[in-house]
């Protein structure tokens, strides 16, 4: 190669990581690539912002479509974000004008994924996107290229590290004797910068699905589909259920599951409970960590930062390295005319351990209408935890079952809501056996 040109659009904390990881690891990325890889063009909305490095001579764009058709841009870096809107018109603009795309845009992935990559194979040029899952570790590269000799039949993960953060912060409150609830550890989180203003997208379980979506994708070599993931967030996890994940021998993490059975393929990102002693246990605070399950490597496990702008530079390089190489891949593992159509498995059909946390008023005959409410579902229960009472007292009793149907599940549920005795909507988490 002589040189790569690239095209950086949007300098925020990707972009200008970016940019200067470029700078200062040309040499180094030189070697490696046997020739330079240069920033020629930048864009991002305010020309006039201090960037904390100097773009020299490199041309501005005040559109960034007008980047993604500069004909001194070999490589388009899309770094601005959304699904839509713009960081989309770039893309498409930059294919249409027969130039790679590396991307750290889950969002936009997990909706356009597999049409931007038809429509990148019919140009003849490559998406790449190790920065839009999990940061810095590279396990888009473990997958797509490290696995490619296994069937993988599992990926499981962490992989949003703000609830991560609230999680590890509450798990960590609960071990020190001090309770923190949900509420105040993601105020702390927004202080912090770990947590936006509008926290929704990370703590309501979307970010993790957008990743999800990918994974499966490059797992299984299945067409893109983020509309049929169960999501669910990590709003109604409290301390007491923090407190007893503890007592039981487990700690509660956000989890991103996506598992392929005679049934389909099951994606699914809801709060889990893992056992203290598995690895994934402890990948903590803002950290992502993620399991890969595959016949002939068997368990592989990732960790790391999953963002941050040093992190995901570095992610956004190592995808521009590649280019430079010419090393081709497929963007989602298999080329998009093999790509297949899965079914996708429900959520009803799963079956694994749970967690039900109930409030009672404590009086006689209260714990055998429970327990008749899981009989008539054939739910076997494994273990009982009831804290100190007074008759007539509101008391927290604590149930893990043995494997149930996630159906069976939901019906015992619907049942102990409606009696007298149980004061608030009954509480289950997903035990996930690793
Ligand atoms: N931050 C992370 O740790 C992280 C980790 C993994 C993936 N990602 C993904 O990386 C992407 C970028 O995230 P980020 O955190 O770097 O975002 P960010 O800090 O908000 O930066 C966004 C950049 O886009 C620019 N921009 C906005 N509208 C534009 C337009 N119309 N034309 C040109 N530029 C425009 C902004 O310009 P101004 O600077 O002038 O406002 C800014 O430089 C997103 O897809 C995100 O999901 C981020």
């Amino acid at each position: 190669m002589t040189k790569l040109r690239v095209g950086v659009a949007g300098l925020g904390t990707v972009g200008s990581g970016l940019v200067k990881l470029l700078l200062s690891q040309k040499s180094v990325i030189k070697e490696r690539c046997g020739g330079p890889v240069l920033v020629t063009a930048v864009s991002a909305k305010d020309r006039a912002r201090d960037r904390d490095f100097d773009v020299g001579k490199t041309v501005w764009h005040d559109d960034a479509v007008s980047l993604a058709k500069d004909e001194n841009v070999d490589v388009v870096c899309e770094l601005i974000g959304g699904a839509e809107g713009i960081a989309l018109k770039v893309c498409e603009a930059a294919i249409g004008s027969g130039k790679h795309v590396v991307t750290a845009n889950k969002a936009m992935l997990a909706v356009h994924g597999t049409r931007l990559a038809k429509s990148a194979e019919k140009h003849g040029v490559e998406i790449h996107y190790e920065a839009a899952v999990a940061g810095g570790i590279p396990i888009i590269k473990a997958m797509r290229e490290g696995l490619s000799g296994n069937d993988v039949t599992g990926v499981l993960g962490i992989l949003n590290g703000t609830c991560n953060y609230i999680l590890t912060n509450m798990h960590d409150a609960a071990l020190a004797g001090e309770s923190r609830d949900f509420e105040t550890v993601l105020d702390e989180a927004q202080r912090l910068g770990y947590a936006e203003a509008d926290p929704s997208t990370d703590i309501d379980g979307i970010d993790a699905a957008h990743k999800l979506a990918i994974l499966t994708s490059v797992a299984f070599g299945t067409e893109i589909d983020f509309g049929s993931i169960h999501i669910e967030g990590i709003r109604h996890i409290s301390a007491v259920d923090i407190e007893y994940a503890i007592e039981l021998g487990y700690r509660v993490k956000l989890l991103a599951i996506a598992r392929k059975g005679i049934e389909g393929i099951q994606q699914r990102v809801h709060p889990g409970m893992v056992r203290e002693r598995t690895a994934i246990a402890h990948v903590d605070g803002v950290n992502n960590g993620i399991v890969v399950q595959g016949n002939y490597a068997g368990t592989t496990i990732y960790e790391g930062p999953g963002a941050g702008g040093n992190a995901t530079a570095s992610a956004v390089a190592a995808d521009l390295v590649d280019i430079a190489r010419g090393h081709q891949t497929a963007t989602f593992s298999v080329p998009t005319t093999r790509l297949e159509r899965h079914s996708a498995a429900s959520i009803d059909g799963i079956s694994s351990p749970y967690y039900i946390r109930l409030m009672l008023v404590d009086k006689p005959g209260v714990i055998a209408d429970i327990a008749a409410c899981l009989r008539d579902q054939n739910v076997s229960v494994e273990s009982m935890l009831q804290r100190s009472r007074n008759p007539g007292d509101v008391v927290p009793v604590v149930l893990t079952t043995h494997e149930a149907e996630e159906a069976s599940i939901q019906n015992a549920l619907n049942s102990m809501e409606h009696l007298r005795s149980v004061i608030e909507k009954p509480r289950m988490i997903r035990i996930e056996e690793i």
